[in-house]
């Protein structure tokens, strides 16, 4: 079942479109990431959701419930709808026991157990129970926040970018943990994020905006392998993006004969690979593939990218392409390479 659904979401300000038609179900206890550049309309979309912001069109359902259409909105308060925006916005003025009491009907012994329990689910120390917002570290006003939502016991969770006033080992942690606290809570969750690693971590679904536009939502190992354009695929990772002649289930390019996933309706398409899907060896055992040399090395420690420039090239010659290879064993700038490929090629439909 569909815990949220969108139905054809329009808005803007002034002459700003931020959302254009937007489609979207959440289905329930899912944990779905927006992912889009900046000023994509991320957050103009949670804000809409938790009743913040109202559509120009369009409508918004929770549980079935109504939330949002042409003739009736539910207010933001009764909506049971927790929300964490970026910065947090916690109270400065109140501790953090307060803050996250906030909304707690509970009095006396009950309420502060409450608190208790709220601070430990989000591995907050007993002791900063009084302490002020501005007394504490960006991970650990974030965990405020979202224990403070998180009393309220939400049908729906929206976190906006939670993680990035964090640095990388905490992030990963953070994202562990607040993923783990969730889906303990049962909590239908959308987390916004303009981060490509942490979108396909912490998703079961997908959703690529690009200004105001939802352009491809599903399992992010989908949309990760078979994105619809060119700007998705390259907004979720390294690609290698080249054009080629496709014939009977094999794409001819610039890297030999590859096996393709797709049929396309024209001749020739642009097809894609990860440079995870690229292997090199320095001689060649194998007839498929083709020669390259080795340009440049970008060493990473575990893993190296290589850049390589490729000889026989039908359509470019001298192309150049990514390849990861393992970090101690990558050759050296200049080496001859021989370079194959694992699976098949994606041709991308646009
Ligand atoms: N209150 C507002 N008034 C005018 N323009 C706004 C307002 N909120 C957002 N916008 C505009 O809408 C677009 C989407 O913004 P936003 O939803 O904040 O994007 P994101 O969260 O993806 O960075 C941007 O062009 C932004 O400038
Ligand atoms: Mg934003």
């Amino acid at each position: 079942m569909n815990a949220l659904e969108l139905h054809s979401i329009y808005k803007s300000f002034g002459p700003q479109r931020a959302l254009e038609n937007i489609n979207l179900s959440v289905p329930t206890g899912s944990r779905t990431v927006i992912v889009g550049p900046s000023g994509s309309g991320k957050t103009t979309l949670l804000r809409m959701i938790a009743g913040f912001e109202f559509p120009d069109a369009g409508s918004l359902t929770l549980n079935g419930q109504t939330l949002v259409d042409a003739t009736h909105c539910v207010p933001a308060h009764q909506r049971l709808i927790g929300y964490v925006p970026q910065d947090g916005a916690l109270f400065p003025h109140m501790t953090v026991a307060a803050n996250i009491g906030f909304g707690l009907t509970d009095k006396g012994p009950t309420r502060q157990t409450r608190i208790a329990e709220l601070m430990d689910s989000v591995a907050l120390d007993a002791s900063m129970a009084q302490r002020w917002p501005h007394e504490l570290s960006g991970g650990q006003q974030q965990r405020v926040a979202l224990a403070r939502a998180l009393a309220q016991q939400p049908r729906l969770m929206l976190l906006d970018e939670p993680f990035s006033a964090l640095d990388t080992g905490l992030r990963a942690a953070m994202r562990k943990m607040v993923a783990r606290l969730l889906a303990d809570a049962g909590v239908t969750t959308i987390l916004v994020t303009h981060d490509q690693s942490e979108a396909l971590s912490f998703a079961d679904q997908l959703a690529v905006m690009r200004q105001g536009r939802l352009v491809q939502s599903g399992p992010p190992m989908d949309l990760y392998q078979y994105p619809h354009d060119t700007q998705t695929a390259l907004f979720l990772g390294d690609a290698v993006v080249m054009p080629a002649r496709i014939e009977a289930g094999w794409a001819h390019c610039d890297l030999g004969r590859i096996a393709v996933n797709s049929q396309s309706t024209h001749p020739t398409a642009q097809i894609m690979l990860r440079p995870e899907q690229l292997q090199i060896s320095s001689t060649s055992t194998d007839s498929s593939g083709c020669q390259g040399v080795v340009t440049e090395r970008d060493f990473g420690g575990n893993t190296c990218t290589l850049t390589v420039a490729l000889h026989a090239a039908e359509f470019e010659p001298g192309r150049s392409l990514l390849v990861r290879s393992t970090g101690l064993q990558a050759p050296a700038t200049g080496s001859a390479v021989h370079v194959t490929t694992l699976g098949h090629a994606h041709i991308l439909p646009d």
